[in-house]
């Protein structure tokens, strides 16, 4: 049976990684930092870790915990979008640290441990992206904290793509998408969005290591 760790599941698009991947036989391992969302979880067969990836115990616990795992997919889609700026506002310092800890800080912590267990399958490692990262098809600066995190995050994927010949990383960008974070008026559903992240996953070729790809396959430009 295939195995899926999907960190950050409590809710959105993580939370929909976890169920359907279960649905389609899965055997998934997905965290949340609350008890009512690991509980959730658990009732819809997963097996669900506590995670706050911005705790650095959490995160050398995930490690010591998925030691012997062989992971075929790992996601991590834990994000914070943090102020919702149009101009040139500057973020405080706990704006930044919040933003900057989750989104870029936690995944210099947890790939590093993830990528062995994705190697040991040769298997598809992502991160959750956004089109928001892009500096080349960037038009304005709306909530250019975020931008900054997201654009950071694909540096440190793409460091994580070059650091290995065994599995396949990419930056998954998954559309505007109907969740907390996109709001009720986003483009798409969650689960079209997710059903795109799967198959898109499933398909990856070695060639594909390192590469920023939208929901639906297509290619991003960075
Ligand atoms: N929705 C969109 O249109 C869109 C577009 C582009 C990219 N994305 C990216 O896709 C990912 C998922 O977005 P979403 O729309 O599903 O967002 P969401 O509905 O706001 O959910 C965010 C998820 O991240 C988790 N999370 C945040 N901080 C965390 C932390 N410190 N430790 C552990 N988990 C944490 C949340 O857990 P809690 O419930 O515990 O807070 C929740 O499960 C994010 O990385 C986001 O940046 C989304």
């Amino acid at each position: 049976m295939p195995v899926a760790l999907i960190i950050g599941a409590s809710r959105g698009i993580g939370h929909e990684l976890a169920l359907q991947y279960k649905a389609a036989g899965w055997r998934v391992i997905a965290t949340a930092r609350k008890e009512e969302d690991l509980a959730a979880l658990q009732s819809a067969g997963c097996e669900a870790l506590s995670l706050d990836v911005t705790n650095l115990n959490d995160c050398t616990g995930l490690g010591r915990h998925l030691n012997d795992e062989k992971l075929d997919v790992a996601i991590l889609n834990a994000g914070v979008f943090g102020p919702r700026t149009d101009g040139l506002t500057a973020p405080d310092q706990q704006q930044f640290d919040a933003v900057m800890h989750t989104n870029v800080w936690a995944a210099m912590r947890i790939l590093p441990i993830v990528l062995p267990l994705v190697e040991k399958t040769r298997g598809r490692l992502a991160v959750l992206s956004s089109s928001m990262a892009s500096i080349g098809e960037r038009s304005n600066p709306a909530g250019w904290l975020y931008r900054a995190s997201k654009t950071a995050l694909n540096s440190v994927l793409k460091d994580v793509s070059l650091s290995t010949e065994k599995a396949i990383c990419v930056a998954m960008d998954p559309g505007w998408v109907q969740t907390d974070m996109g709001g009720s008026g986003a483009e798409i559903t969650v689960d079209v969005s997710v059903a795109g992240i799967r198959q898109t996953l499933a398909a990856l070729k070695p060639a594909d290591n390192g590469k920023y790809l939208e929901y639906t396959g297509a290619e991003h430009g960075w």
